[in-house]
């Protein structure tokens, strides 16, 4: 008997014959299935599932059906689920306040930017420092720049003044907010549509493919094209598990995970940009592209939290992201 457990271990078989068990990864996120990040959890799903043979399963829950923005954390680290890929402006209350650099307003002039950032040192140390907490970060995946939402026009930084707006849960959000005057609001984001609806918040910031599918646009009469700041996610797994998968398992993995990312990183712009344009011929919303001297006054109002939040972010991190960046 003791022999042919220890074969069976060694050949990784089941000891009582028949099939293995697949390996199931359990993948949440809080967003719709029709947005980047949602195709891109599919994408991943089919490629690991298709390279594993059978031997590894992914499941997506998409639109929160599992845990909102905090929860989806926790329940990752007790091991709950494996996998996510929250927005980095939602690593603050794990402790990882670096990642709010990323919340900076107007830090990255277009998509280069940003990815100079993900793909250099700094992206990588960030990631590391997830170790700790018991998280192993293994990619970076694009959404795209924001625009800023509400029920009247927004053309110059002072139309903010005692708006009541949704943010996630960034430090550095709260601070640009309240650097246009407004009043910021820490929301999950399964909750923002419903707080619209009810008056709770006044208005909010996202990219056009999130504000499409949450159907903002049917209670907001108003979007500006700020671009001011940037969203994306950091696709994260539980540590132990990662550590206690079979090598060859996590090569597979981190194959069709390195596949997604391109996928994922490809299509963001366009979707964002079909988003916008279906919000438009919804005729429900003007949507408001600033002059260039309104524009200026915003970045007026905003550049002052790239100090403000120096204590709070980190000097060297935000000098390493300006290195970065150019
Ligand atoms: C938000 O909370 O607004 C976003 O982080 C949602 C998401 O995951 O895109």
């Amino acid at each position: 008997m003791l022999r042919r457990l220890v074969l069976a271990a060694a050949l990784s078989l089941p000891v009582a014959g028949g099939a293995q068990p697949p390996i199931v990864i359990k993948f949440s996120h809080v967003v719709a299935p029709d947005t980047p990040k949602g195709k891109a959890a599919r994408r991943f799903k089919e490629l690991v599932e298709a390279r594993s043979g059978g031997r590894v399963k992914v499941d997506v829950y998409a639109d929160s059906q599992l845990y909102k923005d905090k929860e989806e954390m926790e329940a990752l680290q007790l091991g709950s689920v494996q996998m996510l890929a929250p927005s980095l402006a939602k690593f603050g209350p794990l402790g990882v306040k670096e990642f709010e650099v990323f919340d900076l307003p107007y830090l990255f002039k277009d998509t280069a930017a940003f990815r100079a950032v993900t793909d250099g040192p700094l992206g990588a140390e960030l990631l590391r420092r997830l170790e700790p907490k018991g998280i192993k970060g293994l990619a970076y995946w694009d959404n795209g720049f924001q625009i800023m939402s509400a029920n009247r026009p927004l053309h110059r930084a002072s139309d903010f003044k005692g708006l009541r707006m949704r943010i996630q849960s960034s430090k550095v959000l709260d601070a640009q907010m309240r650097a246009l005057g407004a009043i910021p609001q820490v929301m999950a984001f399964s909750e923002v549509r419903q707080a619209l609806q009810s008056g709770l918040v006044d208005g909010t910031e996202n990219v056009p493919s999130n504000l499409y599918t949450q159907r903002v646009h049917e209670l907001q009469k108003h979007m500006t094209l700020s671009n001011h700041g940037h969203l994306a996610y950091a696709v994260i797994v539980n540590k132990k598990f990662w550590d206690g998968l079979p090598a060859d398992v996590r090569d597979t993995l981190e194959a069709a995970l390195k596949d997604a990312t391109t996928y994922a990183n490809a299509i963001a712009s366009d979707e964002n940009d079909l988003a916008l344009l279906a919000i438009r011929a919804s005729g429900r919303t003007r949507i408001y592209t600033p002059t260039p001297a309104e524009m200026d006054e915003w970045k007026k109002a905003l550049m002052p939290v790239h100090k403000e939040m120096e204590t709070r972010v980190g000097k060297a991190t935000i000098e390493a992201a300006y290195r970065a960046t150019g």
